[in-house]
């Protein structure tokens, strides 16, 4: 029997979400959690049964066994998850593949993360807790992305890059071989990255220098 799933956040990366689980084909969506919609409005055909903050009661109400975080901000995701984690520590937290992607040999993803369509996990990557590689994006071989962490659209990465937690690789970019990204800084898009780039930094251009300092609550878009 399929687990019977939750998303929470139901804006355009939910939308993406559902479209992923529902060709992924493993769970049975019962109905999206978001605090800025009104309870009962229809998104993509089902309901909003209600706010994050009463995910304990509406997990019982509606049997729910799984559940997935749809915010793109890598941030607010990460509280969102120690949140839900705490009030509904039995739930499992789901992890979404559209199949349309593909999963290199010897690759791990972690829990409560989003695979795209065209995606590819290259050959022993490593996926951690929480992280999204969007549509058409590339990890090549031997790539790590560290926890809370989000590759955008079309962005192609060398073999043997590291991506700090919480950070991001905005749409188009380019990463070059070997090279190490630290936590929670943010790759603009289009940039061209060719050297090691530090933590909690805004990184831009071709190729790729810092541009000014960024704190872990700062909106990445
Ligand atoms: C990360 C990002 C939001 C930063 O842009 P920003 O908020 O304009 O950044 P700042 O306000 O700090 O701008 C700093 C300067 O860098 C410039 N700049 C911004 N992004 C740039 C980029 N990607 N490449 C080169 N220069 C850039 C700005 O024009 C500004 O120049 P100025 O000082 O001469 O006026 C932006 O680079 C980006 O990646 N946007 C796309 C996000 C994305 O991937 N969306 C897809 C979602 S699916």
């Amino acid at each position: 029997m399929k687990k019977r799933l939750l998303i929470i956040g139901a804006s355009g990366h939910g939308k993406v979400a559902l479209d992923a689980t529902i060709n992924q084909d493993k769970y049975e969506f019962v109905g999206w959690l978001d605090s800025n919609l009104v309870k009962g409005t229809n998104v993509l055909g089902y309901e909003i049964l209600g706010k994050t903050k009463e995910v304990k009661e509406l997990a019982i109400t509606y049997n729910i066994d799984s559940y997935f975080i749809a915010i793109s901000n890598n941030y607010v995701r990460k509280k969102v998850f120690e949140y839900v984690n705490k009030e509904c520590p039995n739930l499992s937290f789901a992890k979404i593949i559209h199949p349309g992607s593909i999963i290199g040999l010897g690759s791990k993803i972690e829990a409560g993360s989003l695979i795209l369509p065209g995606a590819i996990v290259g050959v022993s990557s490593i996926i951690k807790v929480g992280s999204i590689l969007n549509s058409k994006a590339t990890l090549e071989h031997d790539g790590v992305m560290n926890s809370w962490s989000s590759i955008l659209p079309g962005v192609c990465t060398g073999g043997n890059i590291i991506l700090g937690s919480l950070s991001y690789i905005c749409i188009g970019s380019i990463i070059s071989h070997n090279i190490k990204i630290g936590d929670n800084s943010v790759v603009g898009a289009g940039s061209v990255v060719l050297k090691d780039q530090p933590s909690n930094s805004l990184i831009m251009g071709t190729p790729a220098i810092v541009k000014r300092s960024r704190s872990e609550e700062e909106n990445p878009f």
